[in-house]
């Protein structure tokens, strides 16, 4: 909570023109979070129940903040070959008002393909580079090709300052429109903390299990009522004092993340597990592997029970939540992000040669095990 002192709207101002300098948009605005820009860009734009697309395994607060906006989420499948959203997730997807292609995993989206789409289909891009800062996309940086793009500096991200995100456009009219809708966002307070908290512990227990227990995502209404305060809010300008040298260490940070990333290739290389293409320009959020969905979740727990316990299971599908959330919503099947979520685990790439050795051994010793 409040907890830096430095100059933070001198901070905030540099961040700002270093996010600027990089993607040569005109207007940034720092966000609460990444899903407070996409809920007050949503809200300036004066959508109501409007189409907005995203991939189906996703993280659920983009879901939270469409749904928040008074929007309609629309879950796109993903491209097998890939992950990321790709022409084939568009074309024959319900009409949309706008499309969110995310760089899952910091793998970059197919930017290029999608805009043309959208743009021969008069459809807005909200391009989410949360996971992504550092990466290029088609050539051109992350935040540089949405009508609006979002970054997220909260925890575990490339640019990581314990929350906070950033709103880049270069529409003079709508940057102007968001800052209103977002001055009448609260302040960032220690009840959200504690709020944080409780939220964080429960959705890694329950997202665990929902698919095996299909009762559980039945408390999912609930829960959104009772957490929503934590889809919008302002953080003061002491937040931002980290965040410019935060942003300025980012090359090296996604040059590291590349180098581990190359490591646990190599080590796993002649595994039974894949991971995703890493297309040019990829800055790694976590290593993607892809288990056996049988297999997944005992090896995921065998690390943990090894003391790994930053390897995690994300994104699973939001099929579950979607559909407690809205159920009168029919949602087109999206079976390759569901495969993908029950698949998926993710290794850490912010760590060293010797932990990423250690772990490519214990994943070993678990297969030869099996
Ligand atoms: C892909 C993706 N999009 C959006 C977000 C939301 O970012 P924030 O937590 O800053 O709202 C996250 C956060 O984990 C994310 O992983």
């Amino acid at each position: 909570m409040p907890r830096r002192v430095a100059s933070g709207s001198a901070s905030a101002f540099l961040a700002a023109q270093v996010l600027r300098d990089w993607t040569g948009r005109r207007h940034v605005l720092l966000t609460g979070r990444a899903a407070a820009g996409l809920w007050a860009a949503l809200r300036a734009l004066g959508w109501q129940q409007q189409p907005i697309g995203i991939p189906a395994n996703t993280c659920y607060i983009m879901l939270w903040a469409i749904i928040a906006s008074g929007n309609t989420p629309v879950l796109l499948d993903v491209d097998p070959a890939t992950g990321n959203l790709g022409l084939d997730s568009l074309i024959g997807a319900p009409r949309l008002a706008a499309v969110i292609p995310t760089h899952l995993y910091g793998l970059p989206a197919p930017m290029q393909v999608i805009s043309d789409w959208a743009r021969a289909t008069h459809t807005l891009v909200i391009e989410d580079a949360a996971q992504a800062a550092g990466l290029t996309a088609d050539g051109r940086p992350a935040g540089s090709w949405g009508d609006f793009s979002l970054f997220s500096f909260g925890p575990g991200k490339i640019a990581d300052v314990e929350g906070g995100g950033a709103l880049l456009t270069d529409d003079e009219r709508l940057a102007h429109d968001i800052k209103q809708v977002l001055a009448s966002a609260p302040w960032w307070s220690e009840q959200l903390v504690g709020l944080t908290d409780q939220w964080n512990q429960l959705y890694w227990a329950l997202h665990q299990f929902e698919t095996e227990n299909p009762a559980l995502p039945g408390l999912y209404p609930r829960l959104y009522d009772i957490y929503r305060d934590l889809i919008v809010y302002r953080l003061p300008p002491s937040w931002w004092s980290d965040l410019p040298d935060a942003l300025r260490e980012l090359p090296a940070k996604v040059r590291h993340r590349a180098a581990i990333a190359a490591l646990y290739d190599d080590r796993l290389n002649h595994a039974p597990l894949h991971t995703l293409p890493r297309p040019a320009g990829a800055a790694v959020w976590r290593y993607p592997l892809l288990a056996p969905p049988e297999q997944r979740d005992r090896l995921l727990r065998d690390l943990w029970q090894q003391g790994f316990h930053e390897v995690t299971r994300w994104y699973p599908s939001l099929r579950p939540m979607l559909a407690a959330l809205c159920p009168d919503l029919h949602t087109p099947p999206t079976p390759t992000a569901d495969r993908l979520g029950a698949a998926i685990i993710n290794l850490p790439v912010a760590t060293d040669d010797e932990a990423a050795e250690r772990l490519a051994a214990a994943i070993w010793r678990f297969l030869d095990s099996e």
